[in-house]
């Protein structure tokens, strides 16, 4: 497989001036692949679901809190992130914020979003499975019938904590397999390596379910090596750090494996000291699988449009073609069957060609 893909119809892709490729690409169908629904949790509704739940919070406003998000790395990012999360209490509270990003979502294109979430940071504070997940899955449910946004579930373990948790968290979660589609691994990447959870990647690879995992954001290109190797995942999540291996790049772009890139996530937690020395567009001239994605929005400062507009403004020689191409990738990269995939595709395209002629 390679990523250079052709369009299904002539687009003249030169005809879309760079003061309209913005508009564009706000509307054209995309999809998004990483996206922590966590890390959607805006500030006011967790100040708001703090108050209904009662649960005590250590900033004494929502503006308090945005200000404490300033982070040097993944790990002053992630003490703040599960802090935050600790106001989730009910199957509605889970509901809401998966529908806050998917209202969101919709109204920025997105017609499939495959949204981690993290069990454990829940189950840990004694919230049932149950709860997480079908507040959740309702939301998703929910995006289909009124938008006609596929959702899907993936559950994601946390690295820092062990694999029989793991193993135990995936087990728990066994009454609601036909609720997520793959299993994920977040959280601290620096010492916790992919091989620490071979074995129950291999398990959900026995129940049918995809997987994916976060690789070479913080952690060495090594882990991406072992994530394809010994967990046998179909996408790498980041991923950016594969440049320090060539050979793991050409391995990449043979195979066409998917990256799910974060550039406002990489900014903030200064995996690249600004936009424009943000690798991704290497990354594409390498032939990789590139896509784009938020992480986490609500504490990187943008969902996923705001993404694809801080990329494009700070790399001009990204036009028309590459902008499609990310789109496209996008696409292409969901778990999605591949008939809606195809459908999705061509209106990518429609879009793409109806831009070029106005
Ligand atoms: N959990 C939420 N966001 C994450 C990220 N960017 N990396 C690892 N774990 C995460
Ligand atoms: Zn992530």
């Amino acid at each position: 497989m390679n990523s250079h893909a052709t369009p299904s119809l002539p687009i003249d892709f030169q005809r879309i001036a760079s003061s309209q490729l913005l508009e564009v690409v706000h509307k054209a169908p995309k999809a998004e692949l990483h996206i922590h629904i966590e890390g959607s949790l805006e500030p006011e509704l967790i100040f708001e679901m703090a108050a209904r739940n009662g649960v005590a919070l250590s900033y004494p406003s929502v503006q308090a809190l945005r200000a404490a998000y300033a982070f040097t790395d993944l790990q002053s990012f992630l003490d703040v992130y599960y802090a935050g999360a600790s106001v989730l209490q009910t199957e509605q509270d889970f509901h809401d914020m998966a529908w806050a990003y998917l209202s969101r979502a919709a109204a920025e294109g997105v017609v499939c979003a495959e949204l981690f979430f993290d069990p454990q940071t829940h189950t840990e504070r004694g919230i049932p499975m149950a709860v997480v997940i079908q507040g959740l899955k309702s939301a998703c449910d929910r995006a289909q019938r009124e938008w006609g946004l596929r959702a899907e579930l993936i559950l994601c373990f946390l690295r820092h904590l062990s694999e029989e948790a793991a193993l135990q968290t995936l087990q728990d979660a066994l009454p609601f397999r036909e609720h997520f589609v793959g299993v994920g691994l977040d959280s601290s990447e620096k010492g916790h390596p992919p091989e620490k959870f071979a074995r129950v990647f291999a398990r959900a690879g026995d129940l049918g379910l995809h997987r994916v995992a976060h690789a070479g954001e913080e952690g060495p290109a090594a882990y991406i090596r072992t994530a394809l190797d010994l967990l046998k995942v179909e996408r790498i999540d980041h991923g950016v750090r594969c440049t320090e291996d060539p050979e793991l790049v050409r391995r990449l772009a043979r195979d066409g494996t998917p990256l799910t890139v974060c550039p406002l996530s990489n900014i903030k937690l200064c995996v690249f000291p600004d936009m424009g020395s943000h690798n991704l567009p290497q990354l594409l001239d390498a032939g990789l699988m590139v896509t784009v994605n938020s992480d986490d929005p609500a504490y990187f400062g943008g969902y996923l449009n705001e993404n694809y507009s801080a990329l494009l403004q700070a790399h001009p020689g990204l036009g028309a073609r590459h902008a499609w191409q990310l789109l496209h990738n996008s696409l292409v990269s969901s778990f999605a069957p591949s008939d809606l995939k195809h459908a999705w595709l061509q209106r990518l395209d429609e879009h793409f060609a109806r831009a070029a002629l106005a």
